[in-house]
């Protein structure tokens, strides 16, 4: 079978790599890719929200197969179009991505199943937002509503800086659209931990937890990222919790959207927080999470494309996903100044000698080849992922590979994993 995947992160570069590995994979092509995942798929220079285009190829090159990595596909219906030209796509439809695409859906669905989540209240009135946070002291949480690229939400510890987000998203233009309402929440604190699920509508089959880091420097310091790292499993994230989540959180929320009109099929990640009184929902993505997906794909023993196939086919019932008892972790390499403003095009070094090293893939995420070369090509350039018996082995593995690779002004976390260590 053909089998096309549509992005060009870590995240993509990781669906691909396990993908190759089942037999019913033929080729691969990846939309529109990066120079890693030229290793495995050939990369067709289509961007990823370009929806038209895609399904033009995917219909002259006859794919068997589109799995759809970032949200923008998605929110623009990618799903619905190709499932209307009888194309097999693995991912939510228009409707069932607005579980992500907008936060206020989210937590109107939340509430209406008895979906555990922080206290909330959304606004499309700047004044009158501003006085709920007269009302309600900082900490607070304020969100847009709309998809922000992981950069809508400002955990505010001051009431000061909670009123200046409402100003910026409510009146300035911050985030577009995207930030024509928000969302103002409780302040939740605890352990944070992802749990991704295949979902085809009725049967959910929650994967092994992992556990991002989304502040880029040390100890949780700095301003939030898109992640600079993953490990999995979460040690907190015990068997009874994750028996508790599926029946809480994962269950209800997809036959609540079922019930809604919003028939769910793809994988629906759960970013949760472990709080003194429970397990809260802090929100839900429509898709794979980034990087946790390399992390958790690298234990994954099952065939992909056949799990795939049965969300598709509404047959996940008849599936079980069997993983590697290894723990994995991914330290994100990234270029300096990110998430800020930072140099593209630097020649990385050290990637073979990586590529050498056992139980250990470098997933690339912004790279693509100059003059025959690998260089970077975005903030997050690369994944460096491994897997060992335990954590603290798999953190020694993927430093080890880090180590090996260099390019000028990169960095990375030195810290990744080490909560699981605590
Ligand atoms: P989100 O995009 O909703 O996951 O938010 C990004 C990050 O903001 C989360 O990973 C949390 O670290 C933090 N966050 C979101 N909502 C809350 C909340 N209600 N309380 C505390 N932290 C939050
Ligand atoms: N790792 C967070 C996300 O993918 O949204």
């Amino acid at each position: 079978m053909k089998i096309l995947v549509v992005g060009s992160g870590g995240r993509e570069h990781a669906i691909v790599w396990k993908l190759a590995q089942s037999p019913l994979a033929d080729e691969i092509y990846c939309a529109p890719g990066n120079a890693g995942i030229a290793d495995l798929a050939e990369c067709v220079n289509i961007p990823a929200d370009d929806v038209d285009t895609l399904l033009e190829f995917a219909q002259a090159e006859g794919i068997g197969l589109t799995v759809v990595g970032p949200e923008a596909p998605l929110a623009a219906g990618i799903v619905d179009k190709f499932t209307a030209a009888g194309l097999k796509i693995f991912g939510p439809s228009q409707k069932a991505a607005m579980i992500e695409g907008s936060k206020a859906l989210a937590k109107e669905i939340m509430e209406k199943y008895n979906i555990p989540t922080a206290k909330y209240a959304a606004f499309t009135d700047k004044e009158v937002a501003l006085a709920y946070l007269d009302a309600n002291p900082a900490p607070i949480v304020v969100k847009a509503d709309g998809l922000a690229a992981g950069k809508g939400v400002v955990v505010a510890m001051t009431t000061a800086e909670a009123k200046e987000a409402v100003e910026s998203m409510l009146s300035g233009n911050a985030f577009g659209e995207a930030g024509a309402r928000v969302v103002i929440e409780e302040y939740l604190e605890g352990e944070e931990v992802s749990v991704l699920a295949f979902s085809d509508g009725k049967t959910v089959l929650p994967m092994v937890s992992a556990q991002d880091h989304k502040r880029v420097f040390d100890d949780d310091k700095g301003p939030n990222t898109g992640g600079m790292g993953a490990y999995s499993p979460a040690p907190i994230y015990t068997p009874q919790l994750a028996e508790q989540v599926v029946q809480q959180v994962l269950q209800p929320a997809v036959d609540g959207l079922r019930q809604e009109g919003r028939l769910y099929k793809g994988v629906l990640y759960a970013g949760l927080m472990l709080t003194k009184q429970g397990v809260k929902v802090l929100e839900f993505n429509a898709r794979f999470g980034d990087p946790e997906t390399q992390a958790v794909l690298m234990r994954l023993q099952s065939d992909l494309v056949e799990i795939m196939l049965a969300v598709i086919d509404e047959s996940l019932h008849e599936h079980e996903l069997s993983w590697i008892e290894d723990a994995a972790v991914c330290v994100v390499m990234a270029s300096g100044g990110y998430p800020g403003s930072y140099a593209k095009g630097q020649p990385i070094s050290g990637l073979e000698q990586a590529a050498e090293l056992s139980d250990t893939v470098v997933f690339h995420a912004g790279t693509k080849f100059s003059a025959q070369q690998v260089v970077s090509d975005g903030g997050r350039v690369l994944g460096v992922t491994a897997c060992a018996p335990s954590i603290k082995e798999a953190i020694d593995k993927a430093y080890a590979a880090v180590d090996l690779i260099s390019w000028s002004d990169c960095f990375c976390r030195r810290d990744i994993g080490a909560k699981a260590l605590r």
